[in-house]
């Protein structure tokens, strides 16, 4: 127990009660975490209803903390809701021995399972084939693929962990996933998890579109190169596979910018300090929340130009060559990294190219009235509901 000199790191005054709800906006709470760094330096303290939080701004003190103090900061911040639905079980939540044993656990699953009868490159290729037929079904008209991308990404982990794939009309599927939204609405919010304060409900119905699309960001720049790319590297009669993007460096770089531009997770999932931390000049108490704000890592303008424009060339060097970038976080780093990284990139790039081989996509409405900033919603960055044509290439 450290207990001379105690040091909090600075921040806004704190009120009872409320913290410092006065100067946090809820709606987006990145754009405010950036104004309070600017004020109070990297490393700063808020509080979010009684609960204490501070908030680690930038690639430095990010790095400092979960890779250099890596098992101080591994701890999972306690998040109410999580809590009442796990009891503290459960891989994304857990701490301890109990979190240890979980993620080992987890992470050598996947890799047998990669390894199994089918890889996973193999299933996520049958269930991109699936895809493909079903937007060809829609016969050329306008329509929001939302839902047809959170079932298809849903089912390859269906086929992972079962062994097999579900018809996308099954009723068992689709109340699994409704109720996996219902779920995600509620957890989005980052007031209800951190606080437990009734603001969940609210937010959770606003923003309660979650998916992992991507497209709408894609119609709105011109996809022509990647086509090139595509018609050059797969051709039009094989199906694209993962030993393919070593050679679609341009490909590579929208799917990587797409990932930094979105943002999914601005704020990380909320981790905690395990014991009284030193950091830096600062002591931070046993059980403090922290955000290591992954947002101000991809938004850095050290490292990318332009951070606020969508622009593939962050992730190319003069050459057009693919280049490869420390400040590419979505998926955190440390102890407590997302272990489905591999398999959601896998993803992304497999999907992404069987789409584009087989479509050309066409917006609804003119390509400058496209609004591609994401719905910020406290904890997710969501895409904005959007209609698009697919049209047969
Ligand atoms: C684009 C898609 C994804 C993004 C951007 C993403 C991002 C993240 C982030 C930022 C974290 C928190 C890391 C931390 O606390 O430092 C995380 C944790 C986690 N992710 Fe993902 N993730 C994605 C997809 C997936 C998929 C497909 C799976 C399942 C195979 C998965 C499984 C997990 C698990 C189990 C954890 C908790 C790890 C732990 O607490 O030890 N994620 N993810």
């Amino acid at each position: 127990m450290i207990s001379s000199n105690r040091k909090l790191p600075p921040g806004p005054i704190r009120l009872p009660i409320v913290g410092s709800a006065l100067q946090l906006s809820i709606k987006d709470l990145p754009q405010t975490m950036e104004k309070l760094s600017e004020k109070y330096g990297p490393v700063f303290t808020i509080y979010m209803g009684t609960r204490r939080v501070v908030v680690l701004h930038g690639r430095e003190a990010v790095k400092e903390a979960l890779i250099d103090q890596g098992d101080e900061f591994s701890a999972r911040g306690v998040l109410p809701l999580f809590e009442k639905i796990f009891k503290g079980s459960g891989i994304v939540i857990s701490n301890g021995e109990m979190w240890k044993q979980l993620r080992r656990f987890a992470l050598t699953t996947l890799r047998n399972f990669g390894m199994g009868k089918k890889s996973i490159e193999e299933r996520i290729q049958e269930e991109a084939l699936f895809l493909v037929e079903r937007i060809r079904s829609t016969h050329e008209k306008p329509f929001d693929p939302s839902s047809f991308l959170i079932h298809a990404v849903s089912n390859v982990i269906c086929s992972v962990v079962f062994g097999d794939r579900f018809d996308y009309e099954d009723k068992k599927f689709l109340t699994l996933i409704d109720l996996l939204e219902e779920n995600n609405k509620l957890q989005i919010s980052f007031w209800v998890q951190t606080s437990g304060w009734p603001y969940g409900r609210s937010l959770g119905e606003s923003c309660g579109k979650s998916s992992f699309t991507v497209v709408l960001i894609l119609i709105h720049f011109t996809t022509e190169k990647i086509h090139k790319e595509i018609d050059s590297v797969i051709g039009r009669s094989r199906q694209p596979c993962m030993a393919d993007r070593g050679q679609m460096p341009y490909t590579d770089a929208v799917v990587h910018e797409i990932q930094r531009f979105m943002s999914l997770l601005p704020l990380n999932v909320p981790h905690a300090v395990t014991r009284d931390t030193r950091f830096r000049q600062y002591i931070i108490p046993k059980d403090t929340i922290i955000i290591p704000d992954l947002r101000s890592i991809l938004y850095d303008s050290k490292e990318f130009s332009n951070p606020r424009e969508f622009n593939p060339g962050h992730f190319l060097d003069e050459n057009g060559d693919f280049k490869k970038s420390d400040y590419f976080v979505p998926f955190s780093t440390g102890k407590r990294m997302c272990i489905g990284e591999g398999l959601a990139r896998m993803e992304l790039f497999l999907f992404l190219t069987i789409i584009l081989q087989n479509f050309t996509l066409k917006p609804i409405i003119d390509h400058k009235d496209i609004d591609i900033s994401p719905e910020v919603c406290s904890m997710v960055n969501m895409p904005r509901p959007y209609q698009l044509y697919f049209i047969p290439r």
